[in-house]
């Protein structure tokens, strides 16, 4: 933008304009907070963007040609990708959307330092450099993580021998590359170092994230959102843009809260999670877990038991999203509590594939928000309930994370459904879930296995009830 062709009138209005965005932004975050208000709160920050979107657009000296394209595939994109992604395929998405944040901070970074050929100010060079780095990373750190959850590459941690010695002295590298480049001390001139920026961090995003495995990569995607948020704050520093200084803040800090969440909800370090190539050693896992016979039973022998009970507490995990059975598993709900029970729902932090990904599927089947009770609360009364319903859930339930000490989840938080006077666990098989473990609840005493697409077996259910 020529700075000339600015109007200052126009430049009030719009910082008034930014001001009103960041609050939107701000009480859109806060909405999210609860499944009640996180609808509203969506299209309140949605609100905020596109003020800010269309007051920066309207600042003088922009070719139109080229944002009227980019606009137009965007929409196209946002638009099909939202209408075609299943909710299981949500991270994917995820990781691709935070790709692209990446790769427009890196991009605006680099043609930032053209824009102004003789820039000087150290400030603004450190913006530009951190905006190009830390948005190449997310880049190809993102389209890594999408490949090991969309099963385009091996979702397994590729583990190569030497790779923290690679990964330290790309360190060394892109640190003396930044010294270079700030400092001014560039012998040939400083545009140099811009590339060499670029291709380093294109190679850091893929050496770093390549070795974790699909199962840490939700953790890995939250990060790398964060870091996409950091990447815009620093464009928008290089830029003198304040709103996307804040809407960056904002997007850096809320996935470093979101990452942490989700650490802690897996009794696991975010060391842990980057650097052990958790997954990678299958045999030493779960010793001794597998104890005892498994006793299955009908849909139909389920029934009673349920039909005679006074508490039923539903645990919905990934199978409930990959059978889609979250609207069955409602109608279910309403007819056990005609019945004269009391029926809850118990959801762990990190039960399915994404953050909140239960509470969506149930929103969705408008299961009453105050029917859903957190692990802890559930935990506290749970010995009392009649029948404890695991709809595909596995590793959340999974009592090795208190009872066995060698197990890779031990310590875990998890929701103590083995300790329910009766659990029906449904699901297709014996499989282990996705930390690859063994679940010994499957061979307690209490337990009855009910194997079969778990909205097969719900709508079973349902017909028993009604008939
Ligand atoms: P999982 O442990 O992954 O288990 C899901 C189970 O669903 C599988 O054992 C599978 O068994 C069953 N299943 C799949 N399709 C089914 C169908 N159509 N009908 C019935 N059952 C079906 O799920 P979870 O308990 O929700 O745990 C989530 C895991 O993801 C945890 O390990 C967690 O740490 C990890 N994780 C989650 C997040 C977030 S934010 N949610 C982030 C990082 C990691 P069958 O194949 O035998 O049917």
């Amino acid at each position: 933008m020529n700075p000339e062709t600015v109007n200052p009138i126009m430049e009030h209005i719009t910082s008034l304009a930014y001001i009103v965005s960041a609050a939107l932004f701000i009480f859109g975050l806060k909405m999210l907070g609860s499944p009640e208000t996180a609808r509203r709160g969506n299209l309140v920050s949605a609100g905020g963007m596109f003020l800010a979107v269309v007051f920066t657009l309207a600042r003088a000296g922009l070719d139109f040609k080229w944002i009227a394209l980019g606009i137009a595939v965007g929409t196209a994109v946002g638009v099909v990708a939202a209408l075609k992604v299943k909710m299981t395929g949500m991270p994917e998405m995820v990781a691709l959307f935070n790709g692209g944040g990446g790769l427009a901070s890196m991009l605006v970074g680099w043609s930032e330092f053209h824009a102004h050929p003789g820039q000087t100010a150290v400030f603004i060079l450190v913006a530009i450099y951190l905006a190009v780095l830390i948005g190449g990373v997310t880049f190809t750190g993102s389209v890594v993580a999408w490949g090991k959850l969309s099963g385009a590459m091996p979702s397994r941690p590729v583990l190569f021998s030497g790779r923290q010695v690679i990964n330290g002295c790309l360190l060394l590298a892109t640190l003396a590359v930044g010294v270079l480049f700030c400092g001014g001390f560039a012998p040939g001139g400083a545009a140099v170092y811009v590339p060499a920026a670029v291709l380093l961090s294109l190679i850091i995003g893929v050496t770093t994230v390549i070795p974790i495995g699909g199962a840490d990569m939700p953790v890995v995607i939250s990060l790398l959102n964060s870091y996409s948020g950091l990447a815009a704050c620093a464009a928008g520093f290089a830029i003198g843009n304040t709103i996307l200084i804040v809407a960056g803040g904002l997007v850096g800090a809320s996935g470093l809260i979101l990452t942490n969440i989700m650490c802690k909800a897996m009794n696991r370090s975010l060391a842990n999670v980057l650097f052990s190539g958790f997954g990678s050693a299958q045999a030493k896992i779960g010793a001794g877990a597998e104890e005892g016979t498994a006793q299955a039973t009908s849909a139909q022998d389920a029934y009673h038991v349920l039909e005679a009970a006074s508490s039923v507490v539903f645990v919905p995990g990934y199978g409930m999203a990959v059978a889609q059975a979250q609207h069955a598993v409602r109608e279910l709900a309403d007819l056990i509590e005609a019945n004269g029970a009391e029926v809850a729902f118990a959801i762990h932090p990190v039960a399915g594939r994404m953050p909140g990904h239960m509470n969506v599927l149930l929103a969705e089947a408008n299961v009453p928000y105050d029917k859903l009770v957190e692990m802890d609360d559930i935990n506290q009364t749970i010995d009392t309930v009649d029948v404890c319903i695991v709809i595909g859930a596995n590793d959340v339930v999974n009592p090795a994370a208190r009872e066995d000490e060698g197990s890779p989840i031990f310590g875990m938080p998890i929701i103590e459904a083995d300790r329910a006077r009766n659990v029906f666990v449904l699901k297709r098989s014996m499989a282990s879930g996705f930390a690859g473990i063994p679940n010994p609840l499957f061979y307690k005493s209490n337990t009855r296995m009910i194997f079969g697409d778990a909205k097969a077996t719900i709508e079973t259910l349902v017909e028993e009830f009604k008939s």
